[in-house]
């Protein structure tokens, strides 16, 4: 099927292979080539490009990877690199910065870093920060300039546009996009582009959960295409964030029904899931970069079923069930018994993951998240755990699930350890005594993430860390320790 999208200023049609990286068809057939190939695995970001998407009438706009991009999810996009946030015969308000600053030596890494904070500029939340930048900076690598003139780039924008700025008046715009395009300071082809993109037809479809037998389905394609990225040109795939209906949370019937291409940025970001998860934000700052996290989705993390999943982990201790689809025939498997071993887990190789649903936690629960990886951001963890707890006003515990991530082949439920713990005060004895259990049901391995005595250390520290946060003043960390 013919694919159609915006390109900048340019509407495209192409009949390539939707496998085909975005990155290759901007670079070798669009000889689009300030958006540079480093490491072509989500690292580095000199690959960044925005991505709008159509929504509600708005055009929605979100800096990724080209490289972990397929080319046939671009259907009824709008795709803009570094050539298209520049306005005619001058620079936008961050380029300006940048060369002011000397943000830029070899320049590699510039047009990512453009593109990162020109969307910062164009569509972060509230007044632009200092913060804000260094956000949407996360996943772009600098290796010659250094970042402080990078940060002084940024604090100059942030002194111009932000508040008591000479220009702060465009936060008041009802489109901040189409204000800063008036004022030209960035293009003029952003105007008028969420009814370009409804003009393009999206009837051919089809649905993503017909039973065919394909190469590759493909979510976020983050984890797809660092694995087998040469293969999937050549393939057949299902792109799956063609098909909408797996996008979404609701809660109904006392479940959260997460669609399965709801992205790990998508997930934090969700008015319903702060209520029950309020610091579920600030642990998404461990996970990748804000580019991968914009790609990557629940699903894929779990069914890609690495132990350290960081995702996997949380649902798991949430009590998820996953719904998988092929054709007509549905199934509802809950995670707790999803994983078999080392990347094996009961799912057929034509069944789709359409959603993941959670009960709604019961009034009083916590839930709580640790990962402790070699690098703080953009790293995998090590190891790491999730737990979802219930105390009564006695101080007895009346729910507990445990989850390890890095201490066994699959993310792991710590079963025993979590029954032990329910009926129990949760007091400084008790824990040591729930530390054995645990220590019995976890069995890391050495790897380059670790030793697997550090490991061990790691899942201590973590049961006792979700145990302070259930009951901070019965639990002493020091005689643990
Ligand atoms: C630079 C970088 C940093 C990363 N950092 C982290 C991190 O900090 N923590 C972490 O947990 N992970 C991390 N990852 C791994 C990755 O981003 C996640 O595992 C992500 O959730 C994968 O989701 P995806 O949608 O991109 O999956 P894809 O790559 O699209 O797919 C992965 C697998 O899942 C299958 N799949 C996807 N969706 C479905 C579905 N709906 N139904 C059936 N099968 C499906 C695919 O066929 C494939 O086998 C990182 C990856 C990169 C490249
Ligand atoms: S080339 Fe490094 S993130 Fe894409
Ligand atoms: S300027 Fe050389 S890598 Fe950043």
């Amino acid at each position: 099927m013919t694919v159609q999208f915006w390109l900048n200023d340019q509407l495209v049609e192409t009949d390539e292979p939707h496998g085909l990286l975005l990155l290759d068809f901007l670079r070798k057939r669009k000889r689009l080539v300030g958006t540079k190939e480093g490491c072509k695995e989500g690292d580095c970001g000199a690959c960044s490009v925005m991505l709008g998407e159509l929504k509600d009438g708005q055009v929605h706009y979100r800096p990724v990877t080209s490289c972990l991009v397929p080319l046939g999810e671009m259907h009824g996009r709008h795709v803009v690199t570094v050539e298209g946030v520049t306005p005619k015969g001058g620079l936008n308000p961050v380029q300006e910065a940048m060369v002011e600053r000397g943000g830029s030596q070899c320049g590699f890494c510039t047009p990512g870093f453009i593109v990162s904070m020109s969307w910062y500029l164009m569509c972060g939340k509230g007044e632009p920060t200092l913060d804000g930048f260094k956000r949407a900076i996360s996943g772009n690598l600098c290796r010659c300039t250094g970042y402080n003139s990078i940060k002084r780039a940024s604090e100059d924008v942030v002194a111009q546009y932000g508040p008591g700025g000479q220009h702060a008046n465009i936060w008041n715009a009802s489109d901040r996009v189409v204000a800063l395009a008036d004022a030209g300071f960035i293009p003029s082809h952003f105007k008028g582009m969420a009814q370009k993109l409804a003009d393009i037809d999206h009837s051919h479809a089809g649905s993503a959960d017909d039973g065919n037998v394909v190469d590759f389905f493909i979510g976020g394609g983050t984890d797809l295409y660092v694995q087998r990225g040469e293969h999937i040109p050549d393939s057949t795939v299902a792109i799956l964030n063609r098909y909408p209906e797996m996008r979404g949370i609701r809660v109904q019937d006392g479940w959260y029904h997460v669609g399965s291409l709801t992205t790990f940025e998508q997930f934090a970001q969700h008015p319903e899931i702060r209520k029950v998860i309020p610091k579920v934000d600030e642990w998404l700052w461990l996970i990748a970069s804000l580019h991968l996290r914009n790609r990557a989705t629940i699903a894929g993390n779990i069914v890609n079923a690495s132990p350290i999943g960081d995702m996997s982990n949380l649902m798991l201790a949430l009590d998820s069930e996953l719904v998988l689809r092929a054709g007509d025939d549905e199934r509802i498997v809950p995670m707790k018994s999803f994983y078999k071993g080392y990347k094996q887990f009961d799912k057929k190789p034509h069944e789709i993951v359409t959603e993941i649903r959670f009960p709604v936690p019961k009034s009083g629960t916590v839930v709580h998240f640790e990962k402790v990886s070699k690098r703080k951001a953009l790293d995998i963890a090590s190891v790491n755990s999730a737990a979802k707890m219930r105390i009564s006003d006695a101080g007895v515990v009346e729910e507990m699930s445990l989850t390890a991530g890095g201490v066994a082949a699959t993310p792991l439920w710590l079963k025993d350890t979590s029954a032990f713990l329910v009926g129990k005060a949760i007091n400084t004895d008790t824990v040591r005594d729930a530390l054995e259990v645990a220590m019995n049901e976890i069995s890391p391995i050495s790897d380059v993430r670790g030793s697997a005595e550090y490991k061990r250390l790691l899942t201590r520290q973590f049961i006792i860390s979700h145990c302070m946060k259930l009951s901070p003043s019965t639990v002493d960390f020091q005689e643990l320790a």
